[in-house]
């Protein structure tokens, strides 16, 4: 704590890595009235009572043994260090600290555990990160983790998608004029030139790269043709993280800020897995669990292998638009401003594409109609 503040007034930015509960730490920094001004919570609280999150005042050999031992008790340590844990959170948060839930279901199983996490209106205190960030910057404008693996292995073949990929986007930030849509495409530009830097292969020549539907499309399609004409050597598989624009109801983190009531509902990840099917993906998943724990999410996911045939191209531009604009819809009619804005856009772009847009009542008109009941 005291190296913090010092780098805090000094203004040196750092990292420290503490080692311990973290409900120490934080009821710690309460006592010593420290000022934060971010905070968030990285245990795995999707997994509580397995591993994922370890109560205070036990040693990491005292937990395990009592997670099989005594499984009853243990959760009720684990559920008595979270209201400890959200009580000095609201603490802080009181004097001016912002928090956020990180998408590890910090805020669902807090309340589970009867911590004092609830707003008057029966909501949250606190925003889950794709409410405040993910969602409005990303996933509303359609913006979300495209991703590729090379088949065949090579490392020069990584090179030239990444080269294909920079290319697609350098050019698309030239047709761009919407600032927010440039700041994206900035962003993911500065990644996929430093892509290969850093190193960031883990096994399979693989490549993750936040894109639009019109990015995904266009650098696919330009990878189809660099198929053709040799410039890739063997056929590249397209897909995608479950963490993306439609393809997951997940209430808690993926559609967390699609607030019309449609958040509970697990329909978007079936029409992702039925349409892509439909319109030409090499293989479908419709599955459960992805990222927050099992029972609590609906993930529809694919897998694309394009081989540099214009059958592949036809496949290509089918399923990627229909991938990613089914959830931009989706956020649109949840009268989301970034989504109405992108599916507007997608509907000039392509004169095939219908889809009903939401017509905003002005709220004032409505509580005079009817008030406040
Ligand atoms: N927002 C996102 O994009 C995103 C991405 C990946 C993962 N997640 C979520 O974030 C969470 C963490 O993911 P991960 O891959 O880092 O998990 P992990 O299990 O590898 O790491 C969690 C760590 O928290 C530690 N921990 C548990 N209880 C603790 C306590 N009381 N005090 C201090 N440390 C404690 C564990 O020992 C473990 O090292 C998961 O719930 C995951 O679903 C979110």
């Amino acid at each position: 704590i005291d190296k913090m503040i010092s780098a805090s007034d000094n203004k040196i930015g750092t990292s420290i890595g503490y080692v311990g509960n973290i409900v120490d730490l934080w009821e710690r920094i309460v006592e010593r009235e420290v000022f934060v001004h971010l905070g968030s919570d990285q245990t795995s609280l999707h997994n509580p009572f397995q591993g994922g999150y370890f109560p205070a005042g036990l040693s990491f050999d005292e937990s395990q043994s009592l997670m099989h031992e005594n499984p009853e008790d243990f959760k009720e340590q684990v559920q008595n260090t979270l209201r400890r844990h959200v009580q000095a959170i609201n603490h802080l948060t009181s004097q001016g600290m912002f928090f956020w839930d990180y998408g590890n279901a910090f805020l669902l199983e807090s309340g589970r555990a009867g911590a004092d996490i609830f707003n008057e209106n029966g909501g949250y205190r606190y925003p889950s990160y794709v409410e405040d960030i993910m969602g409005p910057l990303c996933f509303d404008r359609g913006f979300g983790p495209f991703r590729w693996v090379c088949s065949s292995g090579l490392d020069s073949d990584l090179l030239e998608t990444d080269k294909i990929a920079e290319h697609v986007l350098s050019e698309m930030l030239e047709e761009e004029k919407d600032v927010n849509v440039r700041q994206q495409i900035q962003d993911n530009l500065k990644w996929i030139r430093e892509a290969d830097a850093h190193s960031l292969v883990v096994g399979s020549k693989a490549r993750i790269l936040y894109a639009d539907e019109q990015g995904r499309s266009r650098i696919a399609a330009e990878m189809n043709r660099a198929i053709a004409d040799g410039r890739i050597t063997a056929p590249v598989i397209l897909g995608r993280d479950h963490h993306d624009v439609s393809g997951t109801d997940s209430p808690y983190r993926e559609t967390a800020n699609i607030r019309d009531g449609s958040k509970w509902t697990a329909d978007m990840s079936v029409q992702n897995f039925v349409g892509d099917a439909i319109r030409g993906a090499t293989w479908v998943s419709l599955h459960n669990g992805g990222g927050v724990g099992w029972g609590e999410v609906s993930n529809g996911g694919f897998g694309l292998l394009i081989d540099g045939t214009n059958d592949s191209e036809r496949r290509l531009k089918s399923m990627l638009h229909w991938d990613v604009t089914n959830g931009v819809a989706r956020r649109a009619w949840a009268r989301n401003d970034g989504a109405i804005a992108s599916i507007k856009r997608a509907m000039d772009i392509n004169s095939q594409l219908t889809v009903t847009v939401p017509e905003l009542v002005d709220d004032a008109i409505l509580d005079d109609l009817i008030g406040d009941e």
